[in-house]
């Protein structure tokens, strides 16, 4: 049988945290709660309408607080491949966001449902890979105040998850638009233009990297 959604969450949460509230320690949390949520999603054969909204918003959110304040880090590296990784994750991210909102609109049997998901999982399982073997590796060689982010990274994600809940709108519209609002939303845009139009808070976060001289310096 299956367990119940926040069951599963408090769970993963005990188990990762253990009082740590680093960066790093965060981000690998939600990829190891979402792993299990799509798990539990693929082995139900029971009304799955609950976990596939949980696994929606948990990675919508997670999506959006990389782009805001991990990766403009990254971008500030002075090694081409840090900056490539950051760039193809934010690509990446895009790939997924389509996928999510493609699950959410999705009025779908269970069998199509399942096959979306299975999708979902793959991209995650990619993401998760190039993350925890790259790009958090070289965040911890960087001088950034891990715990401070670890603090803004809360608070970014609190105030995410109050929008959903507090939204007007439908539940699985508001899903889809946390998954397609942020840097990532710009389908078929330039490379040049997507820069121009990341979000004002990537941008205020890398502008704040650079002014404080925190992480490694890319541009003179
Ligand atoms: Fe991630």
């Amino acid at each position: 049988m299956t367990k119940g959604v926040d069951e599963i969450i408090n769970k993963v949460e005990l188990m990762f945290e253990s009082g740590k509230t680093d960066a790093v320690n965060l981000l690998k949390t939600d990829h190891r709660k979402v792993e299990m949520l799509i798990n539990e999603f693929l082995a139900s054969d029971g009304n799955k309408k609950a976990l596939m909204n949980k696994i929606i918003e948990e990675l919508s959110i997670h999506a959006s607080v990389e782009e805001d304040l991990v990766y403009p880090i990254l971008e500030n590296s002075d090694k081409d491949k840090v900056v490539q990784g950051a760039d193809e994750a934010e690509e990446e991210h895009h790939v997924l966001k389509m996928a999510l909102a493609d699950l959410a609109a999705a009025d779908a049997s269970p069998r199509k449902l399942k096959a979306k998901m299975m999708v979902v999982r793959d991209l995650v399982k990619h993401h998760v890979k190039e993350e925890e073997s790259k790009l958090l590796p070289e965040l911890k060689k960087t001088d950034t105040d891990l715990e401070l982010l670890g603090q803004q990274i809360r608070a970014r994600k609190e105030q995410l998850k109050r929008r959903v809940k507090t939204s007007a709108i439908g539940k699985n519209k508001d899903r889809t638009k946390l998954a397609t609002t942020s840097r990532s939303k710009n389908v078929g845009a330039s490379k040049g233009k997507t820069r121009t139009r990341k979000s004002k808070t990537a941008t205020s976060t890398r502008k704040a990297y650079k002014r404080t001289g925190r992480g490694n310096k890319r541009a003179a």
